[in-house]
Parts: C-alpha cells; sequence; structure tokens
C-alpha cells in the first residue's frame, strides 16, 4: 500500500471522538523504531473530547471540527490534511461517517478500528448485541475505510471470549484492551503488504 522512501516515516493524522485510549496506544507505537508511521495531527468532531489532552502531552497538533455543515467540513479538513503533509488516517472512536468524496482523496490510506468480528456486529451498540445473542466469542477489526460502514477489507482480527456473566462494560473494557494492540501490530501488517 503506501511504501516507505528510505527512513522516511508517514505522516498520519488520527480521528477521534472521546477517550482517545487508542490514540495513546497509537502514540506509544509510534515513537517505537519499528514504527512505519509518526503522528503528526489529531483532529475530532467533539471539543471536549478527552483524548485531546494528548496533544499537548506529546506536542501534536490537534484540531476541532464542527460536523454540521458536513461538505464544508470536509473541505476544511482536506486542506488542513494537506498543510500537515498528512499521507494516512487512522480513524479511532471517530463517530463521524467520512462521505464517499472525502474517502477517495485518501484512497487506501484510511484505517478504522471496529470493536466486533466483522463482517458481524457493524454500527453503534455491539456489545449489547453481541450478549443479547448470546455470542461465544467477540472481539476486534483493523479495517481499510471504504465508503459503506465497517465494510472495507480487513486487515486484522483478534477474538476474545464471552465469559458465563459478561456485561457490556466487562466486554468492552476487555476488547478495548485487545484493540491496543491490534491496531499497532495492523498498521505494520500493512506497511509489509
Ligand atoms: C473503541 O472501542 C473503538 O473500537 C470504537 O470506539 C472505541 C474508542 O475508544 N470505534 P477510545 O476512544 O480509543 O478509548
Amino acid at each position: 500500500m503506501v511504501k516507505l522512501t528510505g527512513y522516511k516515516k508517514i505522516k498520519t493524522a488520527v480521528f477521534i471522538s472521546g477517550n482517545g485510549s487508542n490514540l495513546k496506544s497509537l502514540i506509544k507505537f509510534s515513537k517505537t523504531r519499528k514504527s512505519p508511521i509518526t503522528i503528526n495531527l489529531i483532529i475530532t468532531n467533539n471539543p471536549k473530547a478527552k483524548g485531546l489532552k494528548l496533544s499537548k502531552i506529546n506536542k501534536i497538533k490537534k484540531k476541532s471540527f464542527n460536523f454540521k455543515k458536513k461538505n464544508e467540513i470536509e473541505n476544511q479538513m482536506l486542506s488542513v490534511l494537506k498543510k500537515h503533509e498528512i499521507k494516512m488516517i487512522c480513524l479511532a472512536g471517530f463517530m463521524k461517517i467520512l462521505s464517499r468524496n472525502f474517502i477517495t482523496k485518501f484512497s487506501g490510506k484510511i484505517l478504522n478500528i471496529h470493536p466486533s468480528l466483522l463482517p458481524k456486529y457493524k454500527g453503534l451498540n455491539t456489545h449489547q448485541r453481541v450478549l443479547s445473542n448470546k455470542e461465544k466469542y467477540s472481539g476486534c477489526t483493523v479495517h481499510f475505510v471504504n465508503s459503506k460502514l465497517d465494510s472495507g477489507k480487513i486487515i486484522l482480527q483478534k477474538k476474545v471470549k464471552i465469559t458465563k456473566n459478561e456485561t457490556k462494560n466487562s466486554l468492552a473494557k476487555k476488547i478495548l484492551k485487545q484493540e491496543h494492540k491490534l491496531y499497532p501490530r495492523a498498521i505494520l501488517k500493512v506497511f509489509s503488504l
């Protein structure tokens, strides 16, 4: 997909809407020698996102966009991404759907993490639906983003076992822990493709 030239790392933007624990794990990974990416920009639709605090600590620029006028906003985002020479985007708990036009501009260079074993349980409220269906396993998936929700090509998945007294909170916690390991591994895989 994205080829590395010399020792130059790929400038990446991470899009978040909330806690940013995946952002945190991606920042940690990006600082390792083996990482093919650096994180140069954090983008959010939510100026109150907790994860934004990672911007200051790690000296990474942040930008907040109000998604009410999506088309206009996406054009503004595209110029900000261009200005920062961003070549790859990692969605990490980003709760807005990007338009086909935006995705085409970064074709094959947008990744997302989803807390289920896709193609099962696309969309929201995954853990509750998994438990209501009495599934034995759930997990998480890193995939390329295309214009259909949670439907792009799968890069990596991690399965977790659902225990007897599992609640949606315990399951979310268990899966999130795996997400933090899976996203960096998926990025390494993308660069070795
Ligand atoms: C994660 O479970 C991710 O898979 C989902 O939203 C959650 C974000 O968590 N899309 P965090 O903001 O990275 O802590």
